[in-house]
């Protein structure tokens, strides 16, 4: 979480800081700023609040300098106040910095440079590591890089900084640990950020800053990175593939509308070249060398956080109904500090749109030192996850920027079912001829969901009648009980509406409590599946009151009897399903948290990326 930027160059640093902060805004947007470096001094400009707050604060202060450092934050140590706001001073003013993560070991540290005279003006964590910088550089007379090198030594935790000091107008350090950071590389210039949106309008050329790594970059010179322990290492540069075009509105209102209509495409983005045309043969590249692997394998521990998590839950479905291999979904936080059982016959697979989650990282970690074969599906790029891990899938959803998750979701639905329907494929668990019915529906998918798409205008009126309602109780089975998981997600981290998700069957053993005839219950009924037990668990539903929203196949005649609002999806394979179901569940949350008046791309509290713990 927390989105940092920093210039270097020629340019006036200042607009180039605010629009890169404003494209990294999904990381976190309590407060902001930015410190620029003219001659000898070091300007200083933060705000409580978003980018276009500071903004406007700036709007008539002193933005002039060619170097400088930016901050949008997702507070972690102390409230989001101006005082609490990046960059954080040294003690002599000599020293600004920016940080992304989690010092650990700060209170300590704190205490002991409060001993030595130390005084402190924020609640963070960074304002301890800026006066440890300071203070080691004072103590041991040593350059900034040096200084800053030393330190990293020291503490504990995450981290992506960089760090500038006065006088020194053509170069500033940068760091990373557990925390992204990526340097574009321009003419006479560099940029760094903490992915590539500020920097693709600049510059194609960019360095993934490793792990453990500290770089010098001057302006005027090649980049000078070593690892912290001071070992040397040569910056290989890689060409961006991201387009500007991607990471803008694109005419639409908010990021989540785009990126829920822009499913379609995703999805023919992401079996793009894995279908022959011909054989209908499936590969995908990334894990050809380790099929035979996961077929073998004692089981596919799948670890994700969040949506990513619910899309586990459906590969689980998948994999173990098509291939007939044995997978458990684990949440990564509970994964990592439980001593779980991992064998080396096991199969470990992160499913993450970022690539960066904290907690999914630490579960690969854990895994490799117990010897698991590592498999990600992320849609980032280049990300700390696909770096980890041996082999893989990218999502090719493009950007997602809104913070509810919604293409990336379908996106990784459509790798897992890849995967699953492949091993199937060479395991033989599946015939021929349920292989091809399975990839024609496959194909079909993305026209269906435009079709699905059109009903938009229907599903407004229906978040009209439900906009005011303070819980919501969604219910699914079997392929559809993770839709209703994601629906109660989507609904309640952009609208603040109180929502779960059940099992349709498990409603009688406890929830079926709450239902009165103020409670909306939206319940996936699709012709496939356990169609007649659903239609069972919407009587009961009936019979006290509820008010039923239904997603049903097209033609249903039963649920429509039962039900208050119907909406259609079409038929297809139950385990393609999801796909398709849950296209409706993102239309309503959208519309109600927007007649609620809620930000639907930044919801409160939340950030896209969560690289802490
Ligand atoms: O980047 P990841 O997929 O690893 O992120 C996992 C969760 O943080 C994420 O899915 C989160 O739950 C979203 N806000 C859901 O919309």
């Amino acid at each position: 979480m927390c989105g940092i930027v920093a210039y270097v160059g020629e340019q006036k640093a200042y607009p180039i800081i605010i629009k890169g902060l404003q494209r990294l805004e999904y990381r976190g947007y309590d407060s902001a700023g930015v410190a620029l470096l003219e001659n000898k001094s070091i300007e200083i400009l933060k705000q409580a609040g978003k980018v276009s707050d500071l903004e406007s604060y700036a709007a008539n202060k002193n933005t002039n300098g060619h170097i400088g450092i930016g901050h949008t934050r997702w507070a972690t140590h102390g409230v989001p106040n101006e005082i609490n706001a990046h960059p954080h001073n040294s003690g002599d003013g000599k020293l600004a910095i920016i940080h992304n993560g989690i010092i650990e070991n700060y209170d300590s540290l704190k205490k002991a440079l409060q001993e030595k005279g130390h005084q402190f003006e924020s609640d963070t964590d960074t304002e301890v590591l800026i006066h440890l910088i300071e203070d080691i550089k004072n103590h041991e007379n040593c350059s900034l890089f040096e200084a800053v090198r030393l330190v990293l030594n020291e503490v504990i935790g995450a981290y992506a900084i960089v760090v500038i000091e006065k006088g020194t107008t053509d170069e500033f350090i940068a760091a990373r640990k557990g925390s992204p950071l990526v340097i574009g590389v321009g003419e006479g210039e560099y940029f760094v950020a903490s992915d590539a949106s500020p920097i693709i309008e600049y510059t194609r050329n960019v360095v993934y800053l490793e792990d453990g790594e500290i770089a010098r970059i001057n302006k005027s010179e090649e980049l000078d990175i070593k690892t912290i322990s001071n070992v040397k290492k040569t910056p290989y540069i890689h060409e961006l593939e991201l387009s500007l075009d991607s990471i803008e509105k694109g005419g639409f209102s908010s990021f989540m509308l785009k990126e829920i209509f822009e499913q379609p495409k995703s999805i023919i983005d992401t079996l793009r070249g894995r279908i022959n045309p011909t054989t209908k043969e499936i590969t995908l590249g990334g894990i050809l060398n380790y099929e035979q692997k996961i077929i073998n394998a004692d089981r596919i521990i799948i670890v994700a956080c969040g949506t990513s998590w619910h899309a586990g839950l459906i590969g689980e479905y998948l994999f173990e109904d098509l291939s007939r291999i044995s997978v458990e979904v684990e949440y990564a936080s509970e994964f990592r500090y439980r001593n779980p059982i991992i064998n080396k016959n096991d199969v470990v697979l992160a499913i993450s749109q970022s690539g960066e989650t904290a907690d999914s990282l630490a579960a690969l970690e854990l895994a490799k030192e117990k010897g698991a074969t590592l498999l990600g599906i992320c849609n980032v790029v280049g990300s700390s996850i696909p770096r980890l891990t041996h082999a893989g899938s990218y999502t090719h959803a493009g950007p997602e920027i809104g913070v509810a998750s919604t293409k990336a979701f379908t996106t990784q639905i459509i790798v897992l079912a890849l995967m699953a329907i492949k091993m199937a494929h060479k395991k033989g668990t599946i015939t021929i001829s349920k292989y091809h019915e399975i990839i024609t529906e496959l194909e079909l998918i993305p026209e269906k969901i435009e079709k699905i798409l059109k009903k938009n205008d229907q599903i407004e009126k229906i978040a009209e009648k439900f906009k005011n309602a303070t819980n919501f109780l969604y219910l699914g089975r079997g392929y559809n009980f993770p839709v209703a998981l994601e629906g109660a997600l989507k609904l309640k981290e952009i609208s603040y509406i109180h929502a779960e998700g059940y099992p349709a069957a498990e409603m009688k053993h406890g929830p079926i409590a709450l239902i009165d005839d103020n409670m909306p219950i939206v319940v996936i009924a699709t012709k496939k599946g356990n169609y007649d037990k659903v239609v069972s668990n919407i009587q009961e539903v009936k019979a006290r009151g509820g008010r039923l929203i239904a997603i049903v196949t097209e033609g249903d005649k039963t649920v429509k009897e039962l039900a208050d609002y119907c909406i259609e999806v079409p038929d297809s394979f139950d385990g393609l399903s999801p796909l398709l179901t849950n296209i409706p569940l993102q239309l309503l949350s959208y519309h109600i948290a927007l007649m609620r008046g809620c930000n639907v791309d930044m919801p409160r509290n939340l950030a896209k990326s969560v690289t802490v713990e």
